[in-house]
């Protein structure tokens, strides 16, 4: 009874310690690829809230990366594009870009990152 139980396990510790080497393959390839392109700290906001009206220029909004609608607002400065997210800006931009829950900060992470994608030399 002992022997047949110890001939049944043994395949499944070998199946055991081969998923755990795997496990720590995959972690160490997703750090390396972290490290190799770190996300914007406004991306996800963005991705969540602004990506929606920014990205296919819905009621003239300017699309992310189109380096020559953004020219001229950014031209405003930060601050300016910053209060009319916050404050929305008549009559496409709807206050808070519609993320209520999120904080000044967070939006102006989510501008610097539109800035960011918006500028001359291609990010690759
Ligand atoms: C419902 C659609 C919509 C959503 C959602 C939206 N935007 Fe906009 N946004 C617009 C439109 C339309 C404009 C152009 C407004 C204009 O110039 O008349 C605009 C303009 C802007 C501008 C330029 C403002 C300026 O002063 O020129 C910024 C910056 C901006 N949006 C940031 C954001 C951010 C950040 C978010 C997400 C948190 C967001 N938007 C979400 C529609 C949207």
């Amino acid at each position: 009874m002992n022997k047949s139980f110890s001939q049944r396990s043994l395949p499944v510790v070998l199946l055991l310690s081969g998923s755990l080497l795997f496990t720590t393959g995959c972690t160490d390839g997703g750090a390396s690829a972290a490290q190799s392109g770190p996300s914007h700290p406004g991306k996800a906001v963005y991705n969540d809230y602004c990506y929606s009206c920014h990205n296919a220029g819905i009621s003239g909004a300017p699309r992310l990366g189109d380096v020559d609608e953004w020219r001229p607002r950014i031209a405003k400065g930060k601050a300016l594009l910053l209060a009319s997210t916050v404050n929305g800006l008549a009559p496409g931009m709807p206050a808070r870009g519609l993320c209520y829950s999120c904080t000044d900060e967070e939006l102006s992470q989510s501008v610097d990152y539109m800035i960011e994608r918006a500028q001359p030399l291609p990010a690759e």
